[in-house]
């Protein structure tokens, strides 16, 4: 059985669930997480459990506030400098771990790094009450989109965790930018909900791109977001029958014989695409096409996120629905 209450009347209830090693969807201005105490290792396996998702893949640990953030990991100047201009925000970064802390293993899969992030909203009060950070990955089922409203996760989730705390849709809507500071350059490791040209007007050099060795970023499993239709992408036409994802105010030839069609942004806005992507998507999923059609979208700012999201869900996968 699993509750779904507002956020304005959630958090005894979230707090005595987390104190008690449960786990709780929460909101975040990028996606909901699905959170547990970060130094509990049951907490941490139930995450796992609920998500069906592979333990090789390390968490983001979510603090309330600096302080808490330098317990955890060591900042040097410009994790500090990117940590200042961002947090609480759309932004994690990865730095080396203060073991002696106590986080649980489970969180960074062994490494001896930490992704560290403070989220706006519910989850930083959570966290601040709780005086413990919370391991949270997105609130989805393992390789399914990710969820940016209270009822996305309860529909994805419901049965399998105790309560989802609903704040309404989140205002982001993909996940955060992933970074890591590298000899004193930042890498990208996943881009996200601030644009990488942000960061490098606060870094003052350009992003490192692409990943070095071992483990790295982010559902770095080719097929990750994936709804049940096959997925085309930079689509000039579509077919009958197929679900329309369009972007701007030219549409795809033969786009009035679509099953369903939904417009990231009339406007073009990429900033609106970018909140309405993953809602989107699982709307025209239940539309039940065999696939959605996406029009062109741009890669600059928050385009390189949303076609890094469109990617993963066009990506060749196990068990399509056709
Ligand atoms: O916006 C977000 O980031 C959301 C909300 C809930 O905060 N969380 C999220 O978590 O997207 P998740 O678990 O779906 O993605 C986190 C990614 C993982 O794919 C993982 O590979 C990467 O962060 N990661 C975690 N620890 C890392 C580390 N030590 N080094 C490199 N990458 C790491
Ligand atoms: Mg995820």
């Amino acid at each position: 059985m699993t509750d779904l209450i507002a956020a304005n009347d959630a958090i005894e209830r979230a707090l005595a669930l987390l104190q008690a090693g449960e786990v709780v969807a929460i909101p975040t201005e990028t996606v909901y997480g699905l959170a547990g105490d970060a130094t509990n290792g049951a907490a941490v396996a139930r995450i796992f459990e609920a998500k069906g998702r592979p333990r090789f893949n390390p968490l983001i640990a979510h603090v309330a506030d600096m302080r808490m953030a330098e317990r955890i990991g060591v900042f040097d100047a410009l994790s500090r400098k990117l940590a200042d201009a961002f947090w609480p925000g759309p932004l994690t970064l990865v730095v080396p771990l203060r073991p002696e802390f106590g986080i649980h293993p489970l969180v960074t899969a062994g490494l001896d790094t930490i992704a560290l992030r403070m989220p706006k909203g519910f989850g930083g009060q959570l966290i601040a009450r709780l005086g413990r950070p919370l391991a949270a990955p997105s609130a989805n089922t393992s390789g399914k989109i990710s969820s940016t409203s209270g009822q996305a996760v309860a529909r994805d989730l419901g049965g399998r965790i105790p309560l989802v705390v609903d704040g309404g849709p989140t205002s982001v809507g993909l996940e955060s930018t992933i970074v890591k500071v590298e000899d004193g350059r930042a890498r990208l490791l996943r881009p996200g909900g601030i644009a990488a040209g942000e960061i490098e007007a606060v870094a003052g050099s350009a992003l490192l791109r692409g990943v070095t060795a071992g483990i790295e970023a982010p559902g770095m499993l080719a097929s990750h977001y994936a709804p049940g239709a096959q997925m085309r992408l930079n689509a000039e036409s579509i077919e009958a029958g197929e679900a329309l994802l369009g972007f701007g105010s030219k549409r795809a030839e033969g786009w009035l014989h679509a099953r369903a069609y939904m417009n990231l942004s009339e406007s073009g806005n990429l900033r609106e695409a970018a909140t309405n992507l993953f809602a989107h998507l699982q709307a025209l999923d239940r539309s039940g096409a065999d696939l959605i059609a996406v029009e062109p979208i741009p890669f600059d700012e928050l385009g390189e996120a949303i076609n890094d999201r469109l990617a993963r869900a066009a990506a060749p996968r196990d068990n399509p629905r056709v």
